[in-house]
């Protein structure tokens, strides 16, 4: 059965669409196929990757149940760069799925769910709808901290929202927590990491992803990471933490 990773955080600019579109190429160029869903109404990924948003609202109409879950189909577009995508709808900002959608949006990712082994989902930098729907249809959360002061309280306020949004779910998403922006020789983001790593232990992954100016530079010039270039530091740390997850998956499959 294929996964589904929400990246996930009420903060924003923290790397979210960055660690959702590498984790989301990288499985997609290790031969396992990866479909991109661009859940964020602010559609910052969409418009990474250079797709006009369509404007057409099926996915909402889907989430309300006005049309089929199989017309999802319609939705994804094939990207030259060996990913597929479903980019966000520009009246997305004007909708908010509510509880009642929720099972839909599932049902309408069961359709891909024997096409992609992993299904990643770039969530907006709030509490709103589309973030809980993501929550809502995870087996996996991902949550990227960016390697500043305040990683704790963010990653205490993430978890609370898991916790609250999944409630009694008979089967919780596993979440891991991804240490980001890190700085060569930064004695305040060693300490910062020191204290993630007592404090949450398994829960924050192994993998940590370096601050890179590849990763501005892939973003000015259209291009995602992976594409721009793939021996960058961040890339290979991509690279490594897609291992990692999908290591992950294995060990909790035996
Ligand atoms: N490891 C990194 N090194 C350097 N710059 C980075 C790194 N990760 C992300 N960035 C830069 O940080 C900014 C925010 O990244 P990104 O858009 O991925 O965050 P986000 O959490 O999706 O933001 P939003 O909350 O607005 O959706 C971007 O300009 C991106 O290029
Ligand atoms: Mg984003």
């Amino acid at each position: 059965m294929s996964r589904i990773v929400a990246v996930l955080s009420q903060d924003s600019g923290v790397g979210k669409t960055t660690t959702a579109l590498a984790l989301a190429q990288a499985f997609a160029l290790g031969g396992q196929g990866a479909l991109f869903v661009d859940m964020d109404p602010g559609g910052g990924a969409t418009r990474l990757v250079g797709l006009a948003r369509p404007n057409a609202g099926l996915l909402q109409r889907i989430l309300q149940g006005d049309d089929p879950v199989a017309k999802t189909g319609l939705l994804v577009r094939s990207l030259d760069v060996g990913l597929d995508i479903i980019p966000s709808d520009a009246s997305a900002a004007e909708y908010e799925p509510s509880v009642a959608d929720f099972g839909r949006f599932q049902a309408a990712l069961d359709v891909f769910r024997l096409q992609y082994p992993w299904i990643v989902l770039d969530a907006p930098p709030s509490h709103d709808g589309w973030a809980r729907c993501s929550l809502m249809a995870a087996s996996h959360i991902v949550v990227p901290l960016q390697a500043e002061l305040f990683a704790r309280e963010h990653a205490s306020q993430v978890l609370q929202f898991v916790d609250e949004t999944i409630g009694e779910r008979r089967d919780p998403p596993r979440v891991l927590l991804l240490f980001t922006m890190m700085r060569d020789h930064d004695s305040l983001s060693a300490d910062v990491l020191r204290d993630l790593k007592a404090l949450y232990g398994p829960r924050l992954a192994r993998t940590i992803v370096p601050r890179d100016p590849a990763i501005p530079e892939a973003a000015m010039l259209g291009r995602t990471l992976l594409q721009h270039d793939f021996e960058s530091r961040a890339a290979r740390a991509y690279v490594q933490f897609a291992k990692e997850l999908m290591n992950h998956d294995r060990a909790q499959a035996r």
